[in-house]
């Protein structure tokens, strides 16, 4: 399970369930690698007393991309997952930041050959504090494991398979004693973390990897890129980055709906700008933070509201 503590109600096929009673067959266990999922924030606004969820449009559009490339059907329209992503939270009585994690997977009887076709979803729920308000600098290295690349797997999309490559490099660095780990694809250009984008800043410039680079398509890089050029002014470059630019940048974060805005403090032992959080990604902290709780008001479109 994520998360300490479960959920009453999950969302599964259809019906609130309740936690005890949401179960597959042990032989059936193996399902992750079967499956796609999303990875969603509903964020808690004190004054107003209420939740708000940040993209959902955007992330379901992702899980329905996911679907599709993964010739996966389902009997639910994203109408239907829509509303199910807030009931889930409305059920469960939220009043705290918490993850929404739709998940689709294929019968686990279906062989290799036959991967195609229906499939069973449910949608579970965790709180999940954000930690935007403690913006400690990560320390990171590059990878010696490559990237998937779009001919081996869709890192594009969210399909569990992909996070093996993903654990196998992150477990790898967390043993040489690092927090987190950028990797290469394989033309050997920075890719990603294994659950975030980066970004960086040289010269005044933010420059992230393109949507080609076998990165994930990230909601939270897309959403940064807007706040980068309309919130702050920022020039903000989508182009391939060597790993000798990180050594010399001035400034790293990484970006992703878990990651949210974390700043890089040295990779390879090398020292990013001064070794905290920079100035450029304090303001991507604070404009991002306002943003999704609906402090600030502008992108109403946003965020959806949990009645
Ligand atoms: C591999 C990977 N890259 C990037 C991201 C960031 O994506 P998003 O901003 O859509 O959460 C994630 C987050 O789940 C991820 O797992």
């Amino acid at each position: 399970m994520w998360g300490d503590t479960p959920p009453e109600y999950l969302w599964y096929d259809g019906k609130m369930t309740p936690w005890n009673d949401a179960n597959v067959h042990v032989s059936q266990g193996h399902i992750f690698a079967h499956s796609i999922f999303e990875g969603i924030r509903a964020y808690w606004n004190d004054e107003e007393e209420r939740l708000y969820i940040f993209r959902l449009k955007e992330h379901l559009d992702r899980l329905y991309r996911s679907i599709k490339l993964m010739r996966m059907t389902s009997e639910f329209k994203i109408g239907q997952v829509t509303s199910a992503s807030s009931e889930v939270l409305t059920i469960n009585g939220y009043k705290e930041d918490t993850y929404v994690f739709p998940t689709v997977f294929f019968d686990p009887m279906v062989y290799l050959n036959k991967m195609i076709g229906p499939t069973h979803m449910f949608i579970h729920t965790f709180p999940h504090a954000s930690k935007l308000d403690k913006p400690d600098g990560a320390s990171a290295c590059i990878s010696s494991w490559t990237r998937i690349n779009d001919n081996i797997l869709p890192a594009r999309v969210k399909c569990w398979a992909n996070y093996r490559n993903s654990a196998i490099a992150w477990t790898d660095a967390s043993l040489k004693g690092f927090d987190e780990t950028l990797l290469l694809n394989s033309r050997g250009k920075i890719c990603e973390a294994p659950g975030a984008c980066v970004m960086m800043l040289q010269n005044g410039v933010v420059i992230t990897p393109p949507v080609t680079a076998d990165i994930l398509e990230s909601v939270t890089r897309a959403t940064l890129i807007q706040i980068g050029r309309e919130v702050l002014g920022l020039e903000v470059v989508e182009r391939e980055i060597d790993r000798t630019e990180l050594y010399t940048a001035d400034e790293i974060f990484l970006c992703g709906t878990g990651a949210e805005v974390s700043p890089i403090s040295s990779i390879d032992n090398y020292t990013v700008g001064a070794g905290g959080i920079g100035p450029v990604t304090e303001q991507f902290r604070r404009a991002y933070n306002d943003i999704i709780r609906g402090i600030d008001t502008r992108y109403e479109e946003w965020r959806t509201v949990v009645e």
